[in-house]
């Protein structure tokens, strides 16, 4: 054991999503997930003991009852550790509406695991993330990473896939930054009981065929309709919910959906992606980003716009 540890995970995006559980309190998936991790924005994460757990974010003491539970998850599976504090950076900015608790939930098990000297592999500490976070299972990877849905508990962790030198690069769209009104876990709660779930579940796995095999091929037009295909039946399931329907699109959300079709008709690689909140991401290619990020920031004044690329797996200070 050593005094401190820290680590530093970098968030993704799911190009085909998670969205919704089989097993709630395991959080095993329903579909197995395709992402792709982001340069621009991370968390890095030291783990301290301390007289009890404690967690800051950004140098403010949190009352996290999610990282408490997690954190005894893993002494229950792992066998017990002293009380830790948690201080964390978060450079994933709340407007970019990127899930932060995938980089957050993926470094605090990477420090975890270092303070205690635990020697895990990537899959190994990815499917003890899995309890803190579904989309952190994801985050121990660079560039591409499959989550299997599996079969248990054992066997529902993400893996690398190898994509050399694909030019992919996505442009966010920052919308909004409100706190999101219906968390990730309640959506999907609602969302599985659309009566177009099973149909969205069972499409799912056909378009994670069809993108492993558009990733292979380097077709980024056929990464880019499947990503946005997937993503807006995802969010049909929202608005098809028998038990509290809601979307997290707003009247910005629809705007920017329509100026990406139009940049498209004027011959763009322009497709969108979208996840539990109002803002869009753009899949595009490192050449055309810039001109895109450019006629939406003339479009849409108030509307802010990052360019992100493919980023690092796990790495450790
Ligand atoms: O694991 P969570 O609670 O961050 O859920 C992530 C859900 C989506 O971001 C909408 C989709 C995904 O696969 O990341």
């Amino acid at each position: 054991m050593t005094t401190n540890a820290t680590a530093i995970a970098h968030t993704n995006i799911a190009l085909i999503k998670y969205w919704g559980k089989r097993d709630v309190k395991l959080n095993l998936p329903t579909t197995s997930s395709l992402s792709l991790t982001l340069d621009e924005y991370y968390t890095k994460t030291t783990v301290e003991e301390g007289p009890e757990d404690k967690l800051y974010i950004n140098e403010l003491p949190q009352d996290s009852k999610r990282v408490h539970q997690f954190l005894d998850v893993l002494r229950a599976e792992m066998g017990d550790f002293p009380p830790l504090t948690v201080i964390s950076i978060n450079k994933v900015p709340l407007s970019a509406g990127l899930a932060s608790s995938a980089s957050s939930f993926a470094a605090l098990t990477a420090a975890v695991a270092k303070f205690n000297g635990w020697d895990l592999s990537n899959e190994e500490l990815s499917r003890l993330a899995r309890r803190g976070s579904g989309s952190a299972t994801r985050s121990f990877f660079p560039d591409f990473a499959i989550w299997e849905k599996g079969e248990d508990d054992k066997t529902s962790y993400a893996h690398h896939i190898d994509v050399p030198d694909l030019p992919i690069a996505l442009v966010v769209c920052k919308i909004a930054g409100t706190v999101k009104k219906v968390s990730s876990s309640d959506g999907m709660v609602r969302a599985q009981t659309s009566p177009n779930y099973q149909s969205w579940v069972d499409e799912s796995a056909k378009q994670l065929e069809e993108m492993k095999a558009a990733l292979e091929a380097k077709d980024l037009e056929k990464v880019g309709q499947l990503a946005e295909a997937n993503a807006l039946s995802m969010h049909d399931l929202n608005l098809t919910a028998e038990d509290q329907r809601f979307t997290y699109f707003n009247q910005n959300t629809m705007k920017v959906l329509d100026a990406i079709k139009a940049l498209r008709a004027e011959g763009y690689l322009a497709y969108a992606t979208m996840d539990a909140g109002p803002n869009v991401k753009i899949i595009t290619n490192q050449e055309q980003a810039p001109a895109i990020k450019e006629a939406l920031a003339e479009q849409f004044r108030k509307i802010q716009f990052d360019i992100a690329t493919p980023g690092p797996g796990i790495s450790y200070e």
